[in-house]
């Protein structure tokens, strides 16, 4: 992946975070996928008084991007407030595995100059969960 697709990627991540709503863990996340058309979708978290009703930051996003019309994503950044950056929950690499398998994994904190961790998702989730297990060919279909 392109150098400079990543950083836009990243600081994509980064910029949406301040507009996570997370007022009962006052912890924002900010995420930003990137679909083979070269568009970039952001999200965050947004959570609820009913708890489990709150949506992570990975999932909003995959939900923009799939909103938008895209099929498959290529790559995914997510920041948080942590300077030694924390990786997506269980369900959220689940949901993104749906639509990239192996997608580049970026992982950073709040500012430019944090660092960033890079992955790929079948590090993060192996034997992976997929389509194929339903018979089903998955991402490419309505
Ligand atoms: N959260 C995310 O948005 N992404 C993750 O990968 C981990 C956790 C959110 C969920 C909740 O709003 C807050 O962070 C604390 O768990």
């Amino acid at each position: 992946m392109k150098e400079d697709a990543a950083e836009k990627l990243i600081q994509t991540a980064r910029d949406v975070r301040v507009h996570a709503y997370a007022p009962y863990s006052r912890f924002l996340v900010g995420a930003a996928v990137l679909a083979p058309s070269g568009k970039i979708y952001p999200g965050v978290n947004v959570e609820n008084a009913s708890y489990p009703a709150g949506i992570c930051a990975e999932r909003a996003a995959i939900c923009a991007a799939i909103t938008a019309g895209e099929r498959s994503l290529l790559a995914v950044a997510v920041s948080t407030e942590l300077e030694s950056p924390a990786a997506p929950c269980g369900m959220c690499r689940q949901a993104l595995a749906e639509f990239g398998p192996d997608m580049h994994v970026f992982l950073t904190g709040p500012a430019m100059e944090s660092m960033v961790l890079n992955y790929r998702l079948s590090q993060l989730l192996p034997h992976q969960f997929g389509a194929a297990a339903l018979n089903k060919e998955g991402s490419d279909r309505a």
